[in-house]
């Protein structure tokens, strides 16, 4: 084993929840490098379902350490309200499971309040966040006027910057005519959550080296997806954070040479929550989806919008994470399809292109090449073996992996744990 980095290879909700599951069971830590708790990991264990936000789902899993790193925002609410939630499922966390990066930045309520009313502003022109505050958090870190976990466990300091950040903020929320911010109420709310997390907040840097100095392995656990992130993605319809490879270095302070692999997590089809362009979209994977109940978020509820398996994207999300090996899930949701699409170019202005735009205006133009191929209308979900998968299945499978320029690893023929094929 070694250090892996897993990635969503789509626009997020790829299914990584159920294969970061499933590898945290080879590896000692596992780490969450960026994002907030705008991502949500679904995690079938036996009969209960555990949808992860801030926390690592390696939490699921005795014995292993979590660690939300440097790169990640943190809602202190909304991770206590997670820690209370696990607990009371039987999962205690603390410092010897879950360890949080003081350099971490903090999210407030005025950037929930900011993140809402300004992405209404811009009507038609809406990212469809999920209103989480996470953009205006981030904003705020690289404007340099955020406020770090570890200024929490600092009343005075933390008083101080708060007082002036509230001071801002509240210019900002008298514009869009929301109630401004009490300041006082505001900081006895944090500095009381603050006390009860202090235990967990810590210089991650130096316990993921002393783990790794140790000879323990290391997961680092993508959120959201390839197309989301902030410099590759479909900007601005993205996330604010770098949810390709290379953000798991800068959000955790390991330096890439201590990188062995590359996971890349993906769906059999394609989908996308929130606006911005998305090529093979088709109202026949939708209907499909939607019918049997499948493909509803798992943090906003919102129906996502989905589409054929497009190669196009994956090729390049390859490329760019530099992903050695392919899990892909929900195999088993295109299982009563007679026909299959699979998109092999784009056609933009007439001309093929095999390389996505960058350019979401020309993304937005691009009309999808398709290879039609045979579906296997058999129901995979009791395959426990690539070999027991139908033929026409198998086939799709090789075919994305050609395409993608992957080696398979890993399919998901449903939920739960067990429905896990290993190649
Ligand atoms: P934000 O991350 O809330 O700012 O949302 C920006 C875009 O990323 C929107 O299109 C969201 O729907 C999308 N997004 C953010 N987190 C996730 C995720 O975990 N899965 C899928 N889409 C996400
Ligand atoms: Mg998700």
């Amino acid at each position: 084993m070694s250090n892996i980095v897993l990635v969503g290879a789509q626009w997020g909700d790829e299914g990584k929840g159920k294969v970061i599951d499933y590898l945290t069971d080879k590896v000692d830590v596992v780490v969450r490098s960026q994002g907030g708790n705008n991502a949500g990991h679904t995690v079938v264990v036996g009969e209960k379902k555990y949808i992860l936000r801030l926390i690592p789902s390696g939490i699921l899993r005795k014995g292993k350490l979590c660690v939300i790193g440097n790169g990640v925002v943190i809602d202190p609410v909304a991770l206590w309200e997670e820690i209370s939630e696990l607990a009371a499922h039987g999962v205690k966390i603390n410092s010897k499971n879950l360890l949080i990066s003081e350099c971490a930045h903090l999210v407030f309520p005025f950037h929930k309040t900011i993140d809402e009313h300004g992405d209404a502003l811009r009507g038609a022109q809406k990212i469809g966040t999920t209103k989480r505050g996470i953009g205006p958090a981030y904003g705020d870190k690289i404007a340099r006027v955020g406020i770090r976990l570890g200024e929490l466990l600092q009343p005075d300091i933390f008083a101080q910057k708060l007082k002036a950040r509230v001071k801002d903020a509240n210019v900002v929320l008298r514009a869009f005519d929301q109630k401004p911010v009490k300041f006082k109420r505001l900081l006895d709310q944090y500095l009381e959550v603050g006390e009860k997390i202090r235990p967990l907040i810590t210089n991650t840097v130096l316990t993921i080296h002393k783990a790794m100095a140790a000879g323990k392995e290391i997961l680092f656990e993508g959120a959201q997806g390839t197309f989301l992130d902030l410099d590759h993605g479909t900007y601005p319809y993205v996330t604010s954070s770098n949810t390709t490879a290379g953000g798991a270095c800068t959000g955790s302070g390991v330096p890439p040479n201590r990188i062995d692999r590359v996971v890349g997590a993906m769906k059999a089809y394609t989908t996308r929550v929130g606006e911005g362009p998305f090529p093979t979209q088709d109202a026949v994977v939708a209907d499909l989806m939607h019918s049997m109940g499948r493909e509803y978020g798992a943090v906003t509820g919102r129906a996502r919008r989905c589409g054929w398996f497009d190669s196009v994207s994956t090729r390049y999300a390859q490329m760019l994470n530099g992903i050695d090996e392919l899990a892909v899930t929900n195999l088993d949701g295109l299982d009563s399809l007679a026909r299959l699409k699979v998109c092999v170019a784009y056609k933009l202005d007439g001309k093929k292109i095999e390389v996505p735009p960058t350019c979401v205006r020309q993304l937005a133009k691009c009309v999808p090449v398709y290879v039609e191929v045979d579906g296997w209308q058999t129901q995979t979900s009791e395959a426990r073996s690539f070999e027991e998968l139908p033929p026409n299945a198998k086939e799709y499978l090789r075919m994305i992996c050609d395409l993608t320029g992957a080696k398979l690893k890993l399919v998901g023929v449903g939920q739960s744990r067990a429905q896990t094929i290993l190649v």
